[in-house]
């Protein structure tokens, strides 16, 4: 049985696989439609709300250190996610390159771990889509009546209470409509990303740009503050905040790894998936540093811990920069909404990958035979997706979509580590450089972030995987295709 459980599938098999089956998923992305997906992904609630928390409650202005160190840990995980990427150009992301390393078991451990990435990131931020959403419409007049507009379900840490809502329901509306561009087609849903990511990033430019202007650098002073114990015993700022702070902006880098479940719709997925990956990620990781630099520079950090710091940053910097004010909203929500489709195409591609393989019924593989995208398992994830957000309250879910993905970076980086020494040979048109130092490093780095995200968020991902694991000896283990595969040519051989 462990024998079976550890199987892995060839990386010829797989690819072989994917090409096979008469409706297929259409290759029609370009470089750049990947790389403006990475950025759809990456830049949302992470920077226009946590970069506030994190500096005010955990690093001060040391923030931008941060960011430093959680993007060094993610562009380690992204260098390796590209080597698997332009291997193993097909859908499934980490999910696929597990199957292909590390065996059936651990792959589907990964593509449970995913759902909270992809699947919960998308129902976290599309409740703080919301949330702005309404307090726009407010500032221009209109209410939106909190009975529709919030989660019906409270959560203080331990236990959950009722609000009196019904339901979140802009969040719900957000995520159908999402899930609609999707099921039309992944070109159509890359277009209208692109155009939306060029409306956030310019609004971010912008903050930047006139922001620097009327920083006063003396809000940068003491750079560092001082370490204070807090009454629990932990500590907050010193080298200690800045660590807590990486593992909490962590979120902000959530995403760039999206790009890798379009691998069998790109067009030249081996040259053009290390350059969606790496390129995105690149262009955010320079705006967040600036961005923070900004922020802390405009006001004391001290000022930052509110739901919107951008705009506490901005007034504090006086009557110059109102005119921002209206820009900040609305890139705030069309960042948030390009996150939630990312996510939302990323999902069912995953589930696609594990329904070819067996462990998920086939009907989640379904393409649709004109619009080539798979329909089926699209609708059922925004379906989920939506009733998740529209009960569900923010701060239930962030950090257990952040502890996921770390856990899925370690896996892909201890992947390539390990496939270098078990299969040398193969052709890799992407090669992590300085192997094994950038995949320890990763692993290093996400690993320190994850030992900094809270206890409780911990002991959720464990019940999350002992359901996953409950889940694959029910269904997966028995109707797995490597397995009937494996059994059928040894009945072959000894016949
Ligand atoms: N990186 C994404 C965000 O910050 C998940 O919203």
């Amino acid at each position: 049985m462990a024998n079976k459980m550890f199987a892995t599938k060839s990386i010829a098999k797989l690819i072989a696989e994917s090409e096979s089956g008469e409706h297929g998923l259409k290759r029609t992305l370009s470089a750049t439609n990947l790389t403006m997906l990475g950025v759809g992904a990456i830049i949302g609630a992470g920077i226009f709300v946590l970069t506030g928390t994190a500096a005010a409650t955990a690093a001060g202005p040391a923030i931008v250190l941060s960011f430093i160190i959680a993007g060094l840990g993610c562009l380690f995980a992204g260098l390796c996610y590209a080597e698997f990427a332009s291997m193993i150009p097909i859908a499934g992301s980490a999910y696929t390159y597990g199957y292909a390393t590390l065996g059936e078991f651990i792959a589907w451990i990964i593509g449970w771990d995913l759902i909270l990435e992809y699947l919960f990131g998308a129902a976290t931020v599309a409740v703080g889509w919301s949330g702005n959403v309404v307090s726009l419409l407010k500032s221009a007049g209109i209410n939106i009546p909190e009975i529709i507009a919030s989660a019906p379900l409270a959560y203080d840490g331990s236990s959950f209470s009722t609000t009196g809502s019904l339901i979140n329901l802009p969040a719900v509306l957000l995520i159908l409509t999402m899930t609609a561009l999707l099921v039309v087609g992944i070109q159509e849903s890359a277009r209208f990303n692109n155009l939306i990511v060029f409306i956030k990033v310019g609004i971010v430019l912008l903050v930047i740009g006139f922001g620097f202007q009327y920083v006063n650098s003396a809000n940068w002073e003491p750079f560092i503050p001082a370490r204070e114990i807090m009454p629990d015993g932990s500590g907050r700022y010193g080298w200690e905040g800045i660590v807590r702070g990486a593992a909490i902006v962590f979120f902000s880098y959530i995403g760039f790894d999206a790009v890798s479940t379009a691998a069998q719709e790109a067009k030249n997925p081996q040259r053009d998936m290390p350059i969606g990956m790496l390129a995105s990620l690149g262009i955010c990781t320079l705006l967040y540093v600036a961005m923070s630099l900004v922020l802390t520079g405009l006001t004391s950090y001290k000022n930052l811990n509110v739901p919107d710091p951008v705009l506490v940053a901005l007034t504090a910097a006086g009557p110059g920069l109102k005119w921002l004010f209206f820009f900040t909203g609305i890139g705030a929500i069309a960042g948030l909404a390009s996150v939630v489709l990312v996510m939302l195409m990323g999902q069912p591609r995953i589930f696609y990958a594990m329904s070819r393989d067996g462990l998920l019924p086939s009907v989640f593989g379904k393409v649709h035979p004109r619009f080539h995208t798979p329909h089926i398992t699209t609708i059922v994830t925004g379906v989920i997706a939506a009733i998740i957000a529209g009960i569900f309250p923010i701060g239930l879910l962030g950090e257990l979509v952040s502890i996921g993905t770390l856990f899925a970076f370690i896996i892909v980086c201890a992947g390539i580590l390990m496939l270098r020494y078990t299969n040398p040979d193969i052709h890799r048109p992407f090669r992590t450089p300085f192997v094994p130092v950038v995949p320890i490093l990763g692993i290093l780095i996400c690993g320190y972030m994850m030992v900094n995200l809270p206890h409780d968020t911990w002991l959720r991902l464990i019940i999350w995987m002992i359901i996953g694991i409950a889940i694959y000896f029910l269904y997966g283990r028995k109707h797995s295709k490597l397995a009937k595969q494996n059994e059928e040519e040894r009945i072959s051989r000894n016949a």
